[in-house]
């Protein structure tokens, strides 16, 4: 393939900026088609830069109008300008420059700089993208306090809305247009610019600080949209107190707003003082989110709003230190949701996510370490490597140091580098200064890419009674590393006896070489290992297990990731062997101990009925493509998958169906974690209702849908459905499009049902839904509503034996491509796995992959397509 010309930006080539930036004012006369904008920076050198050097700024996409320095107009021979940078040779060590550029809200189809959502102007200036805005020294390691003046049209905008504190306002007389008048004291990186103008709905609140700050809350929504905003202003006055608490961390200015757009890119992002949100991520009453959306909601709110410390105030030095604020903050929100929900349940969900994610951009074409070395385009780098992988890191720091010299590493930390622009080196030398800790050898989880395989092997010596467990560790190579060197392993770890009583708990045990023992002696009787508790560590395990081992260890391991983790490994094991034997014309397998432990799970899940959802659940189609990892046949695993679910639904069929029948009580609703638990308890049931015998589960599915009074259960019928050839999910389905189709959201939901439709139906649908009249590219959400859950969510689907899946997907993705690079390079990581699939997946896949490959595709697919198919 022809190589992508973009340059490499290396992490070893990192320079000191050449100029500083002290301050910024900025006024902005907003106009759909032609927005002016004005800025005067305070810039002087860096004494850390290279002395003498021009001054050259960063752009995208501008047209300028004019340059002033120091007040003076510069003629065209004093500056050299294109879309992209702006050069001026000869500036003194102290100036200001005054920049006059125009630029088009109603054309940026990208979603980067400053657009228009549903006629809301609105930006998003992370990573690159205040460069589209103005010419700047786009980097987050220029750091300037900012003066904002915005000047609308009263009627389109009579909300003017940038970061910091608001200090005035007023009409502009003899015109229909007003202002106002922003200022930001905390000095911010480029990317934490944010404005947004429009008319718009608002919840308002308070929260008073330890140190007494009153704080004034608002959440910003749609007109129309003002009573869906109050589970959001809930979840961010609990973040407030949860990092008060767990932290030490208070909120640094009077005022912060949330507003929520439903033209966004991304999830949200945390521009000081104003974080703009996709409205999936707010929007929220009953009757109009699921479960998933409640928890999504508190997660991302909690999440945007504790960037303010872990971000905001401590950014980033360069973008090789992402993992710096994001995984940092992703461990944080991980950490509020464990306490404010269940612990053992959260762990669960997020270790399933990174494995599904994350261990599957690990091992193939697009793996990278946590702290990249290099990139072309750096929003191809917001990765589960990155943000899960980054978090799993932070877990083990703390797991190493244990809580309280974590804390403490924490405290230094902010106390240390408040208002800087720091490296992972700095943050982890507070750790190392707390703990008198040397992790030169931890460093390696930021700078080495793979998931390592860490096989145990144990021994038992009846005769002396010691026992004996020998771990060894090994990482595949990934591009660009060839080499693996071992990584800092911490195992949690436990024993019990054959009766499952427990021998030996909260032991923790470091692999920090290729190779590691830890034995114990005077054991009664031949151990059971527990290992990695609480998923102590990124790894995959390979252990030598006696049979029946891993039943006691799921009825009795006092660590519930473990107990969860066993019936899992049970199944995956059952369904290995029966996808490989299906693959040779074999029937599928079943086994009747599985489906035994199973009903004991359902009998005794009114004790933990969220975590019996999880633990009753078997591995889901993709999550058996990885774990077998090459000659992937996604046909087989759906057979094998599909028949293990029937035979325990018939199994466990009458009990399933009395505590689905219990379960399925009407209760008013509530969003907690344990009501939301007993929903997705009884969604598993429903499921296995349906597998042993579609005609009465589906029949169960459409009464669910009917007499639901929420959002929750009415979509986990519709979920449990789709996997029902039956006329009864038409019916609910046509009732349900019906029912949503004036509210983008759950059109959203509609879109994707019909896109997890196992197989070629799915697939059918899909394409006739391209034509919808709802269906449009231009709307982010709606894309991956219908292509990106059926590229990523209906594995029988995209990965068709003959290619229509991987063709679909390619076809929309080039023409996502010409509106908004972004979305489509997110869309093509969907191909991530090829090179795991058996010969002709890999050979169509590859096809589909090359077909995309142009000169006229944006930096963002290039890279993606290029490392592909390196
Ligand atoms: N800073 C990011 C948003 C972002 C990502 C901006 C990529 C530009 C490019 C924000 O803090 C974030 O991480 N958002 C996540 C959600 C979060 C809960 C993991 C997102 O948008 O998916
Ligand atoms: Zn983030």
């Amino acid at each position: 393939m022809r190589p992508d010309q973009s340059p490499v930006i290396r992490l070893s080539e990192y320079c000191p900026p050449d100029f500083l930036i002290d301050h910024v004012a900025l006024d902005f006369r907003l106009h759909p088609s032609g927005t002016v904008v004005d800025a005067v920076l305070t810039l002087r050198r860096n004494p850390k830069g290279r002395a003498g050097a021009a001054l050259s700024l960063d752009g995208e996409d501008l047209t300028l109008l004019s340059v002033a320095l120091e007040g003076k107009e510069l003629a065209a021979s004093a500056y050299e300008v294109s879309p992209e940078k702006l050069v001026i040779p000869d500036v003194p060590d102290a100036f200001t420059l005054a920049l006059k550029t125009e630029i088009n809200p109603a054309a940026n189809t990208r979603l980067m700089g400053l657009y228009r959502s549903n006629g809301v102007y609105c930006t998003q200036c992370e990573a690159d993208a205040f460069r589209r805005i103005t010419y700047f020294l786009d980097r987050p390691d220029v750091m300037s306090t900012y003066s904002v003046r915005i000047e609308a049209e009263k009627a389109e905008a009579p909300l003017l809305l940038s970061n910091g504190n608001p200090v005035g306002a007023g009409d502009i007389p003899g015109t229909t247009r007003h202002f106002a008048l922003w200022e930001d004291p905390h000095r911010k990186p480029a990317y934490l610019f944010a404005l947004v103008a429009g008319d718009l709905d608002r919840v308002t609140d308070t929260h008073t600080t330890p140190s007494g700050r009153r704080v004034t809350l608002n959440v910003y929504v749609e007109k129309g949209k003002g009573n869906r905003a109050a589970y959001a202003m809930d979840s961010l006055i609990r973040s407030m107190k949860w990092d008060e608490e767990k932290f030490g961390r208070e909120y640094d200015l009077d005022l912060f707003n949330i507003v929520a757009v439903s033209d966004f890119n991304m999830g949200a992002m945390e521009n000081k003082g104003l974080n703009i949100f996709n409205d999936r991520y707010i929007l929220a009453t009953p009757e109009t989110a699921t479960d998933q959306d409640y928890h999504n909601i508190e997660a991302i709110v909690a999440h945007e709003y504790f960037h303010n410390w872990t971000g905001n105030r401590i950014t980033c030095r360069d973008w090789f230190q992402l993992c710096l604020k994001e995984g940092l903050t992703v461990f944080r929100d991980q950490e509020f949701s464990s306490d404010e929900r269940s612990r053992p349940v959260e762990r669960i969900a997020n270790v399933q996510t990174l494995r599904a994610a994350q261990f599957v951009e690990d091992a193939g074409p697009l793996a990278h370490p946590v702290r990249p070395h290099q990139y072309k385009e750096i929003n191809n780098f917001y990765t589960a490597t990155v943000y899960n992988k980054g978090s799993e890191v932070i877990q083990m720091l703390r797991l190493l140091i244990g809580p309280a010299k974590f804390r403490e590493g924490m405290d230094l930390y902010f106390e240390r580098h408040d208002g800087e622009a720091c490296t992972v080196e700095q943050f982890i030398r507070c750790f190392a200064d707390i703990s008198g800790r040397d992790f030169t050898p931890f460093m390696r989880w930021y700078d080495q890419a793979g998931t390592p395989l860490v096989t145990v092997r144990d021994a038992f010596d009846a005769a002396t009674g010691r026992y004996t467990l020998h771990f060894q560790q090994a990482t595949k190579p990934t591009p660009g590393q060839p080499e693996k060197h071992p990584q800092v392993i911490p195992v949690s770890l436990g024993l019990l006896d054959p009766q499952g009583q427990s021998l030996v708990s909260d032991d923790l045990f470091v692999l920090d070489g290729a190779e590691g023992q830890k034995t114990w002696d005077n054991m009664p009787a031949r151990p059971i290992p527990s290992l990695f508790r609480g998923f102590s560590a990124p790894v995959r395990v390979e252990i030598n297990r006696q049979p029946g081992d891993l039943l006691v260890l799921a009825g009795h391991d006092p660590d519930p990731f473990n107990r969860w983790q066993a019936l899992q490994d049970v199944a995956i094991d059952l369904l290995k062997r029966s996808i490989a034997g299906i693959r040779k014309g074999e029937a599928p397998l079943a086994d009747p101990t599985l489906a035994a432990a199973l009903e004991r799970l359902i009998r005794h899940s009114d004790a933990d009925p969220a975590f019996a959802a999880l633990a009753i659940a078997l591995p889901r189609e993709t999550e058996m493509a990885r774990e077998i990892g090459q000659d992937v046949d996604p046909d087989a695993i759906g057979t094998a998958v599909t028949a293990l679910w029937r035979f325990i639904g018939q199994s466990v069929g009458s009990l399933a169906r009395e505590r689905y029948d219990a379960l399925s009580k009407p209760v008013p609703f509530s969003p907690d974690a344990a009501s939301a638990g007993k929903r997705a308890l009884a969604l598993r049931l429903l499921n296995y209702l349906i597998a042993a015998n579609p005609a009465e589960g589906a029949g169960l599915a459409l009464a669910q849908f009917e007499r639901a009074n929420n959002m929750s259960d009415r979509a986990n019928a519709l979920w449990a459905l789709v996997t029902a050839d039956r006329p009864e999910r038409d019916q609910a389905f046509a009732a349900a499009e019906a029912r949503f189709r004036d509210d983008p959201l759950l059109l959203d939901l509609w879109f994707t049902l019909n896109a997890s439709i196992p197989g070629k139906a799915g697939r059918e649908r899909v394409e006739a839904l391209l034509r919808h009249p709802k269906f449009t590219l231009g709307n982010p959400n709606r894309v991956r509503a219908l292509v990106g859950a059926f590229a990523n969510g209906n594995p029988r689907g995209f990965h068709a034996a003959d290619g229509a899946g991987y063709r679909l997907v390619a076809d929309v993705i080039g023409e996502v491509d010409g509106k908004n690079p972004q979305l489509a390079a997110r869309l093509a990581t969907a191909f991530r796995t090829w090179k795991a699939l058996e010969a002709g997946r890999r050979t169509e896949a590859e096809m589909a992959l090359r077909g995309l490959v142009a000169p006229d595709r944006s930096r963002d697919l290039s890279d993606i397509l290029e490392r592909s198919l390196a």
